[in-house]
């Protein structure tokens, strides 16, 4: 007898690679249902309202050991290695661990940290444009937008400019472990983690014999009985750090690029008008966001919400690039609109683990748009839509092949 095929769901068919390169028809789909029950139990959620109520919820878990095999003998509590980064932690570890790292990143305590790196992104992203030189096509992500966040995070770290290959071959061994699709990711994830926190703890011992002032040395100076970081918690935020900040930041330079092209107005206006890269780059991370899913939490009670009851227990998707499109609450959400007023978008999420990075991910991606813009002699897409890498979570395209009539010399 044949089988009845079951019908595939609309979540189903986003996480399908053939819907990579324009997921939103879908993503209107799924906020007919704000919060839709899946088969496997989890629970999906697609409206702005709902995504931000429940990213404000104390009930709402980030730590991995709230899931239901919390319990499983041995596994019970946070023995293992290596300790977790606060990206997967609730308060109040998440406040402590996160504290300890802002102190030496940002205000009010290190406010010159990221503007102090305006200088030093120039010079990268100039020397990578100047990398175009006699050619009449590159490959925007593979020229450009890849090797910028390596080299910059290596920089705010402190590592070895020549050890930077080794940082690309991690990064995407990291990425592979977010995409829901990996088989066993939790091992993959181990194997490198220990790889870059060997390296990286050798990096620490070496510029704190020189007292370096980049951030990983300022951190592991911090006394651990007086809230700073032990080594090890230490290597876990040196990582999260690294694979929070880099595939991310590369989609979101490539989405631009891509997204000026296909408004070729608001790239001539740019032009013009260098002041609106920063409402720009905000309507970007609305309009086609780097992160499309939040990282998976978890019900540590009954929620109800939406008319539904979310089970103590169950696993929530957050969909943050439905919410950014969705009607009720951006007027005109297809439209991509630099003068949006009030646009409050969920490109970097929104409550307590609301991204670490936004101010250097702001900056980098500033500057590598204007310089682009600027730079290319009448820039053309080669393939519209271009193709895309496969994970759904953090989508953007593997390549953007762009033609253009030469390169102006840097300003
Ligand atoms: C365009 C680039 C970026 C985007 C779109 C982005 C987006 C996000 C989003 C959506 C989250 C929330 C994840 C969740 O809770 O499920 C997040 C968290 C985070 N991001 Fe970013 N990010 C970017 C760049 C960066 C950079 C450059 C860094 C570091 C230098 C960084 C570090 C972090 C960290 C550490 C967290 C965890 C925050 C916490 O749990 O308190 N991000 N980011």
């Amino acid at each position: 007898m044949p089988q009845s095929s079951t019908p595939t769901s609309v979540y189903e068919q986003v996480l399908d690679q053939s819907n990579r390169a324009n997921p939103y028809p879908l993503y209107a789909e799924l906020r007919k249902t704000p919060v839709a029950r899946q088969d496997d139990g989890s629970y999906v959620v697609s409206t702005y309202r709902e995504i931000v109520a429940l990213l404000h919820d104390p009930r709402v878990s980030s730590d991995r050991l709230s899931g239901p095999d919390v319990g499983r003998p041995g596994e019970d509590e946070r023995s293992g290695e290596p300790p977790t980064s606060f990206i997967h932690l609730d308060p109040p570890a998440h406040d402590r661990s996160r504290r300890a790292v802002m102190r030496h990143f940002g205000p009010p305590e290190t406010p010159g940290r990221i503007e102090g790196m305006r200088g030093r992104i120039t010079e990268i992203v100039t020397t990578l444009i100047d990398g175009f030189e006699g050619r009449d096509q590159v490959d925007i992500v593979h020229d450009f937008a890849y090797p910028l966040p390596v080299t910059v995070i290596c920089s705010l770290l402190g590592v070895p400019r020549e050890d930077e290959p080794r940082f690309s071959k991690w990064a995407d061994a990291l990425i592979e472990t977010l995409d829901p699709r990996t088989e066993d990711p939790e091992r993959l994830l181990a194997t490198t983690q220990r790889e870059m926190s060997s390296y990286l703890n050798d990096v620490i011992e070496s510029s704190l014999a020189n007292q370096g002032d980049d951030l990983l040395s300022t951190l592991a100076a911090d006394d651990p009985t007086c809230g700073g970081l032990s080594r090890q918690e230490l290597l876990a935020n040196a990582i999260l750090l690294f694979v929070a900040g880099h595939e991310t930041t590369v989609n979101l330079i490539t989405n631009g690029m891509l997204t000026l092209l296909r408004h070729p107005d608001t790239l001539n206006r740019l032009r013009e008008e260098p002041e609106l890269i920063d409402p720009l780059v905000e309507e970007l991370l609305r309009y086609e966001p780097p992160v499309h899913f939040a990282l998976r939490r978890i019900a540590l009670t009954d929620i109800d919400i939406a008319g539904t009851t979310i089970p103590q227990g169950a696993s929530i998707v957050l969909a943050l690039a439905a919410g950014n499109r969705d009607p009720d609450r951006f007027d005109n959400p297809d439209r991509f609109d630099p003068d949006r007023p009030d646009n409050e978008h969920l490109g970097f999420n929104s409550g307590i683990h609301y991204c670490f990075g936004a101010p250097l991910a702001r900056l980098e991606t500033q500057l590598a748009l204007t310089e682009l813009v600027h730079r290319l002699r009448n820039p053309r897409l080669l393939t519209d839509p271009p193709p895309y890498r496969p994970n759904p979570r953090l989508r953007g395209p593997s390549h953007l092949p762009v033609a253009f009539d030469g390169v102006a010399p840097s300003s």
